[in-house]
Order: structure tokens, then C-alpha cells, then sequence
């Protein structure tokens, strides 16, 4: 593999129930750099995401995290990655500090941070408060925080500006790109906001019905397609056929 790729897959593709899910997805993310991943909702976003972290096994093809195979190494990819995929799960009765620490524990990791992760995501002041009194934002910041309190190599992270607000959302592009530029962090992201994507990534990859159409940097959409909106309508058909009754 390529020394310089973070995340590289080949031909990978995932069937269920006898329907090809993820066609031939070929796809590469550069070392330190924000890939985004854009794609209607049922595209594949949330199972690319789980055949990198080993958490599915492909039909067929590859992939390759961090130099590791996929299905071999699942379990060193998921100690040098940090992740946030759909609705985060956390233990209610305790802090938000208590489940750092044991998700630390959990990963056997010794080089983690809480505090540094948790003032990251602005949680410091309520890291003492059960989880079930937080509110959605809160809890989306503190998935991010347990994302990177190991410090890993490589951010999976799964739509992480849901329910945060425009605060949150700018805090967190920060964080972001200060982790890829200063911590050499590479980070995975998928979003529905397109401004968002647009705005923090370098590189973004479309996904249409399985299958990656294109991978092409911010500057080039412009060049080539005017909007990422107008882009994004023509490779999806702007949406659910039969959807509109206006
Ligand atoms: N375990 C499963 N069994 C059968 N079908 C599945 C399974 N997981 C996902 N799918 C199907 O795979 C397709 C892709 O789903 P996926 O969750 O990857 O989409 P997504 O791009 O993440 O969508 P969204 O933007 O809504 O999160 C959908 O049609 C979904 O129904
Ligand atoms: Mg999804």
C-alpha cells in the first residue's frame, strides 16, 4: 500500500440478503487530511464505515486501514482509530468523565488524555454530571471526545455535527482541522450538510446507490460543477424519485 494512504479499499463490496449494498467501492483518503464522505440517505455511508473498522466483513474486495487488513487486524485498526458510528451508546448512570475511563480501560490504552479530551469538546465544566442528564449536543460532543481520548491515528466519524448547534458545529471544523494540522491526525467524516463537508475537507468522495462516482477536492467542484449543491443533486437525481407532491 501506498505509504502516504490512510484508508485504501479495492473493489469493496458488501451484500446483504442478496443485494449488492456497497458496488466495487474504491476509495483513498491521504494521511492528515479531512475526507469527506457525501451520499443520499441508504447510500452505503454507514457500512463503508463499518467494513474499514472490521465491524462488517466485505463480500468481496479489500480494505486496507493504516496498513492493516480490514477482517486479519480488526481489532489493532480498532485501537489505532477512533470512531462515532450512528447513535453513540454510553453508561447512564455515570459521568461523562467515568465513561472516558472506561472506555480507556476498555481499549487498553495508556496514553489517554480525559482532560484534554474533554475540554476539546467543551465538556469540562458538566464532566462530572450522569450522561442521562445531557442533551443530544452534549452527548454527540462527548462520542467525539471518547473518539480521540486514545489518541489514535485516524478519526472514523459517522455524521458528528448531528445535533450540535452553529457554535458546536464551528467548534468542532476547529478541532478538526487543528488535529490533522498539529496532532497529524487523518479523519473520515460523512455529513449531510454540504456546506460543512465542503467548508473543513480536502478531499471528498460521492456515493451513489454503493458505489463511489467520484473523489474530488472542494476547489475542483467549483471548477467543474459550480455548486456543491447543484453537484450533489445531478449524481443523487435531487432525491427519492416520486417524492415531491408541491
Ligand atoms: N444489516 C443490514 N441488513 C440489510 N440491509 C442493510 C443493513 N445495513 C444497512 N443496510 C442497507 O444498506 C443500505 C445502506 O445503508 P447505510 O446505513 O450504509 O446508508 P447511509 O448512506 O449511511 O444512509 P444515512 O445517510 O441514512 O445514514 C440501505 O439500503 C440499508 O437499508
Ligand atoms: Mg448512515
Amino acid at each position: 500500500m501506498n505509504n502516504s494512504l490512510a484508508v485504501t479499499t479495492t473493489q469493496l463490496t458488501k451484500v446483504f440478503s442478496g443485494k449488492e449494498i456497497i458496488r466495487g467501492c474504491n476509495i483513498s483518503v491521504q494521511k492528515e487530511t479531512i475526507y469527506g464522505f457525501l451520499g443520499k440517505n441508504g447510500a452505503g455511508k454507514t457500512t463503508v464505515f463499518k467494513l474499514l473498522l472490521g465491524l462488517l466483513s466485505p463480500t468481496s474486495g479489500k480494505a486496507t486501514v493504516l496498513g492493516l487488513d480490514s477482517v486479519k487486524d480488526n481489532i489493532d485498526i480498532l485501537r489505532k482509530t477512533g470512531s462515532l458510528i450512528e447513535t453513540p451508546i454510553f453508561y447512564e448512570h455515570i459521568s461523562a468523565r467515568e465513561n472516558l475511563k472506561l472506555h480507556l480501560n476498555y481499549m487498553k490504552a495508556t496514553n489517554g488524555n480525559i482532560e484534554e479530551a474533554l475540554k476539546m469538546v467543551g465538556l469540562s465544566d458538566i464532566s462530572e454530571q450522569p450522561v442521562s442528564t445531557f442533551s443530544i449536543g452534549m452527548r454527540q460532543r462527548l462520542a467525539i471526545a471518547r473518539a480521540l481520548v486514545h489518541k489514535p491515528e485516524l478519526l472514523i466519524l459517522d455524521e458528528p455535527m448531528n445535533g450540535l448547534d452553529p457554535m458546536g458545529i464551528k467548534e468542532m471544523r476547529e478541532l478538526f482541522s487543528y488535529l490533522v494540522k498539529h496532532e497529524k491526525y487523518t479523519i473520515l467524516l460523512s455529513s449531510h450538510i454540504l456546506s460543512e463537508i465542503e467548508k473543513i475537507s480536502d478531499s471528498i468522495g460521492f456515493i451513489v446507490d454503493g458505489k463511489v462516482v467520484e473523489e474530488i477536492t472542494p476547489e475542483d467542484i467549483k471548477i467543474k460543477h459550480h455548486t456543491i449543491e447543484d453537484y450533489f443533486m445531478k449524481i443523487t437525481n435531487g432525491g427519492f424519485k416520486n417524492e415531491k407532491t408541491y
